[in-house]
């Protein structure tokens, strides 16, 4: 099993996915895709994000103008496609076989778009990590403190690497700068996905 290494209490396994298990994960949002098509938040104060999105679960994260929360469907209304097997597998391996995510978020970064530091507190239940998947592009992921502010370190993730967010690196402020659009081949048009895997309530 690879050793992870830490940056800030975040634990990244790096090169874990063997580029076939990427490449069929890539088919199975594919097809999560299709039930439930990415689409463009807006956040509360009408600004929109500029990574799309959309979710696999029980429930799927969504904002709009009312917000940022956990929704049963889609914003079309339909329901969640299942979270695939391969991304399960990898929750009861690093995580828990007691419990699975409740949802898996969608993230998709095309060119020149980016994610600001956040904390990941729409959960009701903080002691359950968060783990997170990347695919194709290079994204470069920063992590911060539990508070806003202060020193930050940056990582560039790779198509394949794990990393969980959990213990006191639950509520880090992490976000992604900048991809490196067209470092990887996985995504025939570009770009990089990220998945996170969440236990909601
Ligand atoms: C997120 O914090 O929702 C995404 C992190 C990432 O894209 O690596
Ligand atoms: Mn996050």
């Amino acid at each position: 099993m690879t050793v992870p290494v830490s940056l800030r209490g975040v634990q990244i396994y790096q090169g874990l996915l063997t580029p076939e298990v990427q490449a069929n994960l890539v088919e199975d949002l594919r097809a999560c895709a299709r039930q439930a098509p990415f689409f463009t938040p807006v956040t509360a104060s009408g600004k929109a994000m500029s990574v799309r999105l959309t979710s696999a679960g029980r429930m799927g994260w969504v904002s709009d103008r009312r917000g940022y929360r956990y929704e049963r469907r889609h914003p079309s209304g339909a329901v969640w496609p299942a979270i695939p097997e391969t991304v399960l597998g990898l929750w009861r391996d690093l995580v828990s076989r007691d419990r699975d995510p409740d949802c898996c978020l969608i993230n998709y970064y095309g060119e020149g778009t980016r994610m600001g530091l956040h904390q990941d507190r729409d959960e009701a239940d903080f002691h359950w990590p968060v783990l997170s998947i990347s695919l194709g592009d290079e994204g470069l992921f920063r992590v911060g403190n539990t508070t806003r502010g202060g020193k930050t370190d940056s990582v560039w993730l790779r198509s394949g690497d794990v990393l969980l967010m959990g213990g006191e690196a639950r509520l880090v402020y992490h976000g992604v700068d900048r991809i490196r659009f067209g470092s990887s081949r996985l995504l025939p048009q570009g770009g990089r996905i990220n998945l996170t895997c969440r236990v909601v309530t």
